[in-house]
């Protein structure tokens, strides 16, 4: 199964998609986190990508098609993936069409209000990538992953004023993805509020009658 999940930041794209990875075996492909791996070792696309993620905005098409191009080129992923995070613009989502052939695209609905709560409550594990929510789902002890004892960290670009603009970026580059996979009749839509569980049982039922 090749899947992309789409939503606007917060939706619940990663949590999502980490379950999926799990239960289906089949590899996470998240353009956010690659990035941000790129900028905390300080490459040239590190440094190229940095003033527009903490700033709000899309990496550039190019070094993002670039990064995917190599990746699945080089790798075996013949059995599947499921993409979080990517294609983001409608140009990404062409290049995707000329490399390989999508089964399904999960949009996870969820109302803005609701985002800039889940992303100002968000902390991460910078070393296991564990996702907690001080509100939702927190670690047992204070600022700690429960897995592998790590500190955990508030992403830079989940400051309130980052967020809209994230959600700002989302609206004007990002949707107009919903309207594309729709026609392709490769759309199904997922209501993104209620529990992670609930959430990812209606994605199990999507991807069950897809097989
Ligand atoms: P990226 O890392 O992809 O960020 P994003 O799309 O903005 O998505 P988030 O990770 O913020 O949210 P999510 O939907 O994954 O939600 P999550 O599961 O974490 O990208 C970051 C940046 O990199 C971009 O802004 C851009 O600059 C750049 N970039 C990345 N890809 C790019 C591309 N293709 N092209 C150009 N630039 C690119 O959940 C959020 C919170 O809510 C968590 O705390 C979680 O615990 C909680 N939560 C999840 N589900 C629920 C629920 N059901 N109820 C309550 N809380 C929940």
């Amino acid at each position: 199964m090749k899947i992309i999940m789409l939503g606007p930041p917060g939706a619940g794209k990663g949590t999502q998609a980490k379950k999926i990875s799990k239960k289906y075996d089949i590899p996470l492909i998240s353009t956010g986190d690659i990035l941000r791996k790129e900028i905390r070792e300080r490459t040239k696309i590190g440094e190229k990508v940095k003033e527009y993620i903490n700033d709000g905005k899309l990496a550039p098409d190019d070094i993002v098609i670039a990064i995917i191009k190599e990746l699945l080129e080089k790798s075996d992923y013949k059995n599947g993936y499921v993409f979080d995070g990517f294609p983001r613009t409608l140009i990404q989502a062409f290049e995707l069409d000329k490399l390989d052939v999508i089964n399904i695209v999960l949009y996870i609905n969820v109302p803005f209000k609701e985002l800039v709560n889940r992303l100002s409550s968000r902390r991460n594990c910078p070393k296991c990538g564990k996702l907690y929510n001080l509100v939702f789902v927190p670690p047992k002890k204070k600022g700690i992953c429960d897995i592998c004892g790590t500190s955990l960290i508030h992403r830079e670009d989940d400051k309130e004023e980052i967020v809209i603009k994230r959600i700002n970026t989302y609206h004007e580059q990002t949707e107009p993805l919903i309207n594309y996979y729709k026609k392709k009749k490769l759309l199904e839509e997922i209501n993104g509020i209620g529990k992670i569980e609930e959430i990812f049982n209606n994605i199990e039922n999507v991807l069950e009658n897809l097989k």
